[in-house]
Formats: C-alpha cells, sequence, structure tokens
C-alpha cells in the first residue's frame, strides 16, 4: 500500500491558509475527495467529528416540520453513535460501527464524547431579551401581593421598561443583549427569537429593532426579530386606544416594512391590553407586509387572542393559561403552534397553561423562555425544560422536542434546526457526562452543558 506525503503548500500558498502535512492513503479516492471538497478554495476550517456518544438524540432522517400529540413521547435516538460536521452543517451520523476506522481521515478534529449525550441545540422562540434595566423594585411590589395588570395601570411593569429604554444608547442596548446571548448560550440555547415591545413610539421601536438587527451579524446565535408596537397602550393614550393602534398601523408598521426590521409581527391581546378587533387590524395591516403573526394570547384571560391569531395563521401562540376546549378546538390541525411560557406562569404565580390536556387533544406543544425584566428574568431553557416536566407533568421526551423541534417550528427555522439531520445548520451540545436525558429536567438547578456548538464551531465550553 503506497503512502505519499502532501503538504497544503502543494495545493495552495495563498495566506490565511495553513500549511499543514497531511499523510493520506494515495489509494483512497474517498480520503481524497473529503480533502479536495473541505480545503480548495475555502479557509481552514477542520471538520469536527464527534465520537463514542452515548446517546446522539433528536435525530432524523428528513425534516418533520413538528411534533405532536401522543408522538412527543418518542424521541428518536441511536446509541454509541458519531457524529459529523463540516463547515456549519451536519454532514453524517450514525453509530460508531457504521464507521468503523474511517475516523481517522485528514483535517477533521475529533471530540471524544463517551458517557455524554449530544443533542440539537435549543431554539427558544419568545423572547424580549433587548431591554435597559432590571424591574426588581416591581418584583418586590409582586411578593407583596400587587398583579400583573395593578403594577400595569400604575404606570409600572411594560411602561417602565419603556421609560428606561427611551434613555438607553442604541450601544449599551447592544452590548447587553450581546451578554445576554453569551449568557444563553452557555446553556445551550442556539436560535432566538427577540422581540421589540419596549419602544412604543416609533422611534424607540425602531432603536430596539436596529439593535436586533445588529445582533443578527453579529452574533453565532440564529435570531429572528418580532416587531411589538403593541405590547402596552401608552400613558398618553390611555382612554384613547384606538389613536395607538393607529399609529402602529399607519406609523410604526411602515417604518417597520421598509427598513426591513422584522421578520414576524406580535401583539399583546389580552385583558387590559389589545383587544381582538385590535388584534385584527394590527395582523391585517402587517399581512400586507408580509409579516407573519407570533401573538401573546390568553394570558390574562380567555381573550379570543388564540382564535385570532389562528384566523391570520400564526406561527405561534404564546402563554396560554386560559386555554379551554374552544381554543384547543381553534387550534387542531391549524399550523399555529401553541407555546407555553413556564417561566412567567412560574414567576407570576399563575394558573399553569393544560399541557397534558393540548396533547391528549393532538397539539404539538412548544416551550420558550419569555427572557424579559417584568415576567421572566431568565433566559434559560433548561431551567424551562425542568419546569416543563415538574409544573406541567411533560415527560423528559415531550419536554426536549418542545424546546426543540416544535420551538425551531415556533419561530420560523425548522427546515434549518431542531434536530439532528443531514445538511441542517450544526447548533449542537454536548452534555457532561450525564445518566441519561431524564437527567436534563431533573437537574434544574445544574447546567447539564458542557460544550456548545453553533454554526459547527465550539463557541462555549462550561467546566
Ligand atoms: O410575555 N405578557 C406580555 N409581555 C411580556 C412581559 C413583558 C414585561 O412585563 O416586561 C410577557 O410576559
Ligand atoms: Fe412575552
Amino acid at each position: 500500500m503506497s503512502k505519499k506525503i502532501i503538504t497544503s503548500r502543494d495545493i495552495r500558498k495563498t495566506a490565511g491558509y495553513k500549511p499543514v502535512i497531511y499523510i493520506m492513503r494515495a489509494d483512497s479516492i474517498k480520503l481524497l475527495l473529503l480533502f479536495f471538497e473541505t480545503r480548495i478554495g475555502k479557509p481552514v476550517m477542520k471538520d469536527l467529528l464527534i465520537k463514542n456518544i452515548k446517546k446522539l438524540i433528536q435525530i432524523e432522517d428528513e425534516n418533520i416540520p413538528f411534533v405532536s400529540g401522543s408522538d412527543m413521547a418518542h424521541l428518536p435516538c441511536i446509541e454509541d453513535a458519531y457524529l459529523w460536521i463540516k463547515e456549519d452543517k451536519i454532514y453524517r451520523f450514525g453509530t460508531m460501527a457504521e464507521i468503523d476506522g474511517e475516523i481517522f481521515t485528514p483535517g477533521v478534529e475529533v471530540i471524544d464524547a463517551t458517557g455524554k449525550l449530544v443533542m440539537p441545540a435549543w431554539c427558544d422562540s419568545h423572547t424580549h431579551l433587548v431591554y435597559a434595566k432590571s424591574r426588581d423594585v416591581e418584583y418586590v411590589d409582586k411578593i407583596k401581593g400587587l398583579s400583573y395588570e395593578e403594577i400595569a395601570k400604575r404606570g409600572g411593569g411594560i411602561l417602565n421598561s419603556a421609560k428606561l429604554i427611551k434613555k438607553a444608547s442604541e450601544e449599551q442596548l447592544f452590548e447587553d443583549a450581546m451578554a445576554r446571548l453569551e449568557e444563553i448560550a452557555k446553556w445551550g440555547t442556539g436560535a432566538v427569537e427577540i422581540k421589540s415591545g419596549y419602544g412604543l413610539t416609533t422611534a424607540t421601536e425602531l432603536k430596539m429593532l436596529r439593535v436586533i438587527k445588529r445582533l443578527k451579524k453579529e452574533s453565532p446565535l440564529t435570531i429572528k426579530s418580532t416587531f411589538l408596537g403593541a405590547h402596552s397602550i401608552p400613558l398618553a393614550y390611555r382612554g384613547k386606544q384606538k389613536k395607538y393602534v393607529d399609529l402602529v398601523v399607519t406609523e410604526m408598521l411602515p417604518a417597520v416594512a421598509e427598513e426591513q426590521l422584522a421578520d414576524y409581527v406580535d401583539v399583546f391581546c389580552d385583558v387590559g391590553f389589545f383587544t381582538v378587533d385590535d388584534t385584527d387590524r394590527i395582523l391585517d395591516a402587517a399581512a400586507r407586509y408580509g409579516l407573519a403573526p407570533k401573538i401573546h394570547a390568553n394570558e390574562l384571560d380567555y381573550s379570543g387572542g388564540i382564535q385570532i391569531g389562528v384566523k391570520y395563521k400564526a406561527l405561534s401562540v404564546d402563554h396560554l393559561e386560559f386555554t379551554g376546549d374552544a381554543e384547543i378546538k381553534a387550534l387542531k390541525d391549524s399550523g399555529t403552534m401553541p407555546t407555553i411560557l413556564p417561566g412567567a406562569a412560574f414567576f407570576l404565580n399563575m394558573a399553569y397553561a393544560p399541557a397534558r390536556k393540548m396533547m391528549e387533544a393532538g397539539l404539538p406543544v412548544a416551550l420558550a423562555s419569555d427572557f424579559n425584566p417584568g415576567s421572566s428574568p431568565s433566559g434559560n431553557m433548561q431551567l424551562v425544560m425542568a419546569m416543563g416536566s415538574i409544573l406541567y407533568r411533560m415527560l423528559p421526551e415531550e419536554v426536549i422536542h418542545a424546546v426543540t423541534k416544535n420551538t425551531a417550528y415556533a419561530m420560523g427555522v425548522d427546515k434549518e434546526l431542531g434536530s439532528i439531520c443531514i445538511g441542517k445548520k450544526a447548533n449542537v451540545l454536548i452534555t457532561k457526562e450525564i445518566p441519561g436525558i431524564e437527567y436534563l429536567p431533573y437537574a434544574y438547578g445544574e447546567n447539564k452543558i458542557e460544550t456548545t456548538i453553533l454554526n459547527g464551531k465550539i463557541v462555549c465550553q462550561n467546566k
């Protein structure tokens, strides 16, 4: 068997391409093809091969948009597996037995995951993580017994955040949000939806959305942005709510569309906030700009929010504490993802959305963080998983579907993320050595993630 040494200098002398010596079997066409495929004309980016994986979780041969009902209890996995990442994509996966000696190909960085689980990074389909300051003072009011609506009526709550964000510079908002993104990536989040909604004036809503646009460019996380001008009624518009809706429809929406600042539109359709009629007007106008809805619905009452969301083919309706038979019927076969936000219900001491009833009716369920300073000051999706399991009695398998595939769908990225599927973006997590998937929601205080890989690159490693 002949051996030949090829140096990268033989192929390319351009600066920026590392002169690495590869020893290759000259008779192996397969290896040679891999070599040329990955090296010629592209900056050096090593393939990543994760081997000896105890369990590779949430695999699929082809993309299924979401998982519903009783299927949520079944999680496709393989044991003693490998996962091969090329550039920023999932290239191959299977059992260790299938690859035999093939793993010692040139240009491949090998990670040994003995005793560890590997799975897609979480998709967090609902956050408000661009904000100016915490609202810990209101938190004390809450402990003393004031409700979310009472705090809002006094000009606290969302209006308080609106006051603070007005004064904050775009640079500061960007820096703070970037730090939050880094923090959630450590806990395993690889994709996140971020809403505006603390602006409540055209200028400040645009300011927030521009910050999100910059985050999209500069963060390794996959980000979707949502325009939420109808988050609360500013004090100046109290008693003339329709005028504020006019402003959203005739001034904010066209400006947002003009600068292409949003992927989706949101309305807080609930008692004390925006009515079904308001929501109807806003979603109708947004549809003309091609913005699909993802709305806040049925958090405080049977608001009609779910039904109006379904009418406009919302990607998701979120919160859902007040979901009865009529709402479940509306959601059935609608293509709208019911999304529960356990952090907000926990923090505000509310009744929990009927997750089990929804799944028994054949609906899919997604779980997101709602990361925001007022009702859910945490973007930790592992905690969300624990809450899903402890408070909503969801099985570990159901919880994993709810934070990967189903949230990927709820933020419109299911074709590129949410599962281990060949050709999807390599947003992948390696856990620490843990007993099994049950340990993920069980050990609610621990960070079980050791390595977060986004776009095929390791972005953080936890001790
Ligand atoms: O999703 N419910 C409405 N909006 C946010 C809360 C935002 C805030 O209080 O700052 C939520 O819980
Ligand atoms: Fe929210």
